[in-house]
C-alpha cells in the first residue's frame, strides 16, 4: 500500500467520509499528539489499526467525536461529575473512561473486551474540521509504532506508517506534545489512569479534593489503562536520568563522544560548550513545562534518526504541573 501525504486544506470531505466508510487508515493531526484513525463501527477497520501499529490486541482505544450527541446513546454521561468535567475541559485533551450503554454501535475491538470506553472531543481546529465534516466516530491511537515515541509532527508518522496506512493529513504540530490525561470516570472518586496536560491540581479544582486520585506508581505497576503497563515511549538510545547537580552531570559526561545526547536547558547554554557530546534544549528551563512536554517526544525521535546510542537527562523535580512528563519521561527511561 503506498500511504498519501494529504494537505489539510486540500481534503475532500465527502472521499474522506468515503474512505472512512471503507475502512482505510487515516492519520490526523490532534492537539495532544498525532491520531491513526477510523471508522469506530467497523471492526475490519478497528483491527487494521492494530495490524499497523503492532499494538497488543489487549489495549483498547479511544473514541473521537465532534458533537456530545453522538456519544450519548454509547456512553454513560449522565453524572453530575462527569458533566463538571465535560463543561470544564472539552473540548481538550481529556478522555474519559465511561461505563458502556449499548455495545452494538462501537466494534468490540475497540473496547478489546472491556464494559467501559474511552473518549474524547478533541480541541484541535484540524481534528474537529474532519469529525464535523465526516460525522464519522474515530477510533484514534497514536500514530506510532507500538512502543515508540507518540508523533507530534506528521514525519514522524511517515517514519513510522509509511506504506502501512491509507492517508496522512498533512497539518501543524501538535501543540501540547503528551497524550491526554485519562481518567476513570466508572468509580468514585475517579481516578486518573494516564497524566496528561490537565493535572491533577485543575481536576481537583473542579471535581474537590476528594473527587479525583492520582497514583503514580500504580499507572506504572498496576495501571488502569492497559497501555500503561507496556514498555512505551522509548527511543532506540538508552535513556538515563542522573540524579546530579549540572557540574557533577558534566564531568561524569566529559569522556562521552557524538553518539550520546544530553538533553537540557537553554539557559545553561554558555557552561555546555566545548564537549564532544551533542546537546539538546528541552526548553528555555526546567519550569517553563509546555515547552518541555511540546518538545520531549521531537528530540527522542531526532536521537534515533541520529543513531544516538545513549541519552542523558537530569533528574527533574516533581511539581503541580510536570506529572505528565515524569510519567513519560520514566516509561522511555531504561529503567525497568
Ligand atoms: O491524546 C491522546 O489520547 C491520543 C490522541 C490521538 O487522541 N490518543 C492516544 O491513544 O494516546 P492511545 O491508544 O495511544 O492511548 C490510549 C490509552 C491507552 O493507554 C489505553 O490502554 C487507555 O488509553 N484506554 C483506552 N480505553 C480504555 C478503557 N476502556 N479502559 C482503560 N484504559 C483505556
Ligand atoms: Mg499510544
Amino acid at each position: 500500500m503506498i500511504t498519501k501525504l494529504l494537505d489539510f486544506f486540500d481534503i475532500d470531505y465527502k472521499k474522506l467520509k468515503k474512505c472512512y466508510k471503507d475502512g482505510q487508515l487515516v492519520a490526523i493531526p490532534t492537539e495532544t499528539v498525532y491520531g491513526l484513525s477510523a471508522d469506530a463501527t467497523n471492526t475490519y477497520a478497528v483491527k487494521k489499526i492494530y495490524e499497523a501499529k503492532g499494538r497488543p490486541s489487549d489495549n483498547p482505544l479511544i473514541v473521537h467525536f465532534y458533537d456530545i450527541k453522538q456519544i450519548r446513546n454509547i456512553v454513560d454521561v449522565e453524572n453530575e461529575n462527569v458533566q463538571k468535567l465535560i463543561d470544564n475541559f472539552w473540548p481538550g485533551p481529556m478522555s474519559l473512561i465511561l461505563n458502556i450503554k449499548n455495545k452494538s454501535i462501537i466494534s468490540n475491538k475497540v473496547t478489546a473486551g472491556l464494559n467501559s470506553l474511552a473518549v474524547r472531543m478533541p480541541s484541535n481546529k484540524f481534528a474537529r474540521e474532519i469529525l464535523k465534516q465526516t460525522e464519522v466516530l474515530l477510533a484514534a491511537p497514536s500514530a506510532n509504532t507500538s512502543g515508540k515515541p507518540s508523533p507530534t509532527k506528521f514525519s514522524h508518522v511517515y517514519n513510522d506508517l509509511k506504506d502501512k496506512i491509507d492517508i496522512i493529513i498533512k497539518a501543524d504540530d501538535s501543540d501540547i506534545g503528551l497524550e491526554s490525561t485519562v481518567i476513570d470516570c466508572t468509580k468514585y472518586p475517579f481516578e486518573i489512569a494516564r497524566p496528561g496536560d490537565i493535572t491533577l491540581k485543575n481536576l481537583k479544582k473542579i471535581l474537590g479534593e476528594e473527587g479525583i486520585i492520582y497514583r503514580k506508581n500504580r499507572v506504572i505497576k498496576n495501571p488502569i489503562a492497559p497501555g500503561m503497563k507496556y514498555r512505551h515511549y522509548s527511543p532506540n538510545a538508552e535513556l538515563i536520568i542522573l540524579d546530579k547537580t549540572l557540574d557533577e552531570t558534566l564531568f561524569f559526561l566529559k569522556n562521552k563522544k557524538s553518539d550520546t545526547v544530553f538533553i537540557s536547558y537553554k539557559k545553561y547554554e554558555n557552561k555546555l560548550k566545548n564537549y564532544d557530546f551533542k546537546i539538546k534544549f528541552l526548553a528555555a528551563d526546567e519550569d517553563n513545562i509546555e515547552e518541555c512536554n511540546r518538545n520531549f517526544y521531537n528530540i527522542l525521535r531526532e536521537c534515533d534518526l541520529e543513531n544516538i546510542k545513549e541519552i542523558y537527562i537530569m533528574k527533574i523535580k516533581e511539581n503541580d504541573v510536570n506529572e505528565a512528563l515524569l510519567n513519560r519521561l520514566e516509561k522511555a527511561s531504561s529503567k525497568k
